[in-house]
């Protein structure tokens, strides 16, 4: 790790080594077009990016389960001043630059209740319904307590650790991992509590409004327009069957949300998002990701990261390491690798880093000839659901080839998710009419089949086993 960062780091970071991150240039070339007939996003331009305020980034302070916390420590944080932590002024060194990078990964960038508030994180019931993960040393790493203004202890969420974050089984705290933190089933009882205060025709009106930020310009037909005819049952069924590890961020799906990507090395992909729309080619783009999904969300984006913000957070994202791998090399694993290479998995999760960071059309969609010039687009399809690349904000047309890194410590796999295990996802039963998935199960939790990539199906139990046993160690 510090070879590769010291190759990446300047050994002092100048104003000049920060890329620009709203360039009309860059802008207009980071994103794979969206498959037609949806409407392309029109994008602030660099003036107006500009004009935008930057996000002040405050210190923060830890969230602990309510029968964790240090006596008297909401009283404590009461009397602390409010410290803006950073500057890059401040900045020097590569330490500097990733402790900073760090910081702003757990800083909120919304002081509202959204998946929960600060009344739920003090209510041990929420824990427990919910199922709300707590870390080994009693705190939960998705959310931050933060003082803006002296005596008033504000709640804190939406910064990359809310959705980037793994408790582990052992409660150790996991940054970048797919998270586990059971967003949307949060959401959803934040609105049975409300149906009980609350007149029912006004939350349903709310939660459609909600619901309308998932339509697709342009898209006849549009998926997510269904919500506006749901019953507000319905609607809250549908969050609750939203697992830990997938979620309706902005500009995915409340009816199709995605898997959550683990980020551990998402420097070495070519393409981000599970439909590949952002391309990677330098930081830059991840920092034009970044802002992207963080900032420029709604008609009118009212504030962003500053350059500074988006290169220290894309420099610790970079340096984030998967930690060490329990499952080591055994005659068993070497079995199973044989098996990889023989069913030719590689052809697509080609090692070292198991991917060949391909981008695969998807059943309905026929690149454009253009297309095969820009981009590296596989000969062959996979034939999984191909509604997320068809009909969401990101329907690119493509779903690209994850790596296999850091299966054993994340889950559920495929890009929705539907599937729990690695046992599951080679289970043949899977593409019959009448399966009911073993994680995400849809918006209605009925039984439906989880088609496409069929490969490894036809393996005998013996071989199975040992192809599991070697991607596990991966
Ligand atoms: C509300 C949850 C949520 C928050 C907050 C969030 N993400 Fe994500 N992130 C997701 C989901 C879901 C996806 C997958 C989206 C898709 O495939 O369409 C994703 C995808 C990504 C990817 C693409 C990775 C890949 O391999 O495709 C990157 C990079 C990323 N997020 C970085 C960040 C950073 C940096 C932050 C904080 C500034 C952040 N995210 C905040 C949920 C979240
Ligand atoms: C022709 C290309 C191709 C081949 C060959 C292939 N895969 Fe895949 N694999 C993909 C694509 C594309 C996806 C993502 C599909 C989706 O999410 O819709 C995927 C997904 C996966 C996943 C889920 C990963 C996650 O993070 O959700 C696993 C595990 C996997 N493949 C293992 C294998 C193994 C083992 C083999 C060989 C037996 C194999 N694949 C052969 C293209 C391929």
């Amino acid at each position: 790790m510090k070879l590769a960062l010291l190759a990446l780091l300047p050994l002092s970071i100048q104003a000049a080594d920060i890329p620009r991150t709203w360039t009309a240039s860059a802008v207009a070339a980071f994103e794979v077009p969206l498959a037609k007939p949806i409407t392309a996003p029109v994008y602030l331009s660099e003036a107006a990016y500009y004009q935008l305020p930057e996000r002040s980034i405050f210190k923060t302070y830890p969230v602990y389960h309510p029968s964790r916390e240090p006596a008297g420590y909401m009283d404590w944080l009461k009397q602390q001043e409010p410290q803006i932590v950073f500057n890059p002024a401040n900045l020097q060194t590569e330490a500097d630059w990733l402790r900073a990078g760090e910081q702003i990964f757990n800083s909120p960038i919304s002081f509202g209740p959204v998946f929960f508030g600060a009344a739920e994180l003090r209510d041990p019931a929420f824990y427990e319904q919910t199922r709300m993960p707590v870390a080994a040393d009693g705190t939960i790493p998705f959310a931050r307590w933060v003082v803006r203004r002296k005596g008033e202890v504000e709640l804190g969420s939406m910064g990359c650790n809310t959705c980037h974050t793994r408790v582990m089984p052992d409660g150790s705290i996991l940054p970048g991992a797919q998270g586990n933190n059971p967003n949307d089933r949060q959401g959803a009882w934040m609105l049975r509590r409300a149906v009980k205060f609350a007149p029912p025709a006004e939350l349903l009106k709310r939660v459609r409004t909600f619901a309308q930020q998932f339509e697709v310009p342009g898209l006849a037909n549009d998926p997510n327009r269904a919500a506006q005819s749901m019953s507000l049952e319905a609607l809250i069924a549908a969050g609750e069957a939203i697992p830990p590890g997938v979620t309706a961020r902005a500009h995915t799906s409340m009816l199709l949300p995605p898997q959550i990507p683990d980020i551990i090395g998402v420097r070495e992909r070519r393409f981000l998002d599970h439909t590949g729309l952002v391309r990677q080619q330098s930081i830059g783009d991840l920092m034009r990701y970044t802002t992207l999904v963080q900032d420029m969300i709604g008609p009118t984006p009212r504030v962003r990261y500053s350059d500074a913000q988006l290169y220290a957070l894309s420099l610790y994202i970079y340096s984030l390491q998967p930690p060490p791998n329990p499952n080591q090399p055994t005659p068993l694993t070497a079995r199973g690798q044989a098996v990889f290479q023989r069913a030719r998995c590689g052809s697509c999760h080609t090692p070292p880093l198991y991917t060949s960071n391909k981008l695969m059309p998807v059943d309905g969609f026929t690149p454009p000839a253009a297309h095969r010039a820009r981009f590296d687009i596989a000969s062959t399809r996979v034939g999984t659901d191909p509604r997320y690349a068809l009909q969401s904000r990101k329907a690119t047309g493509y779903y690209k080839v994850p790596s296999l890194k850091g299966l054993w410590y994340r889950g559920p796999l495929e890009h929705h998710g539907s599937v729990a295990t690695l046992e599951d996802w080679f289970n043949p039963a899977r593409l019959k009419e009448g399966y009911t998935p073993t994680a995400y199960k849809g918006p209605d939790g009925r039984a439906a089949s989880v088609p496409g990539h069929e490969f490894g199906m036809k393996l005998s139990l013996a071989d199975r086993e040992a192809l599991i046993a070697f991607l596990r160690t991966l």
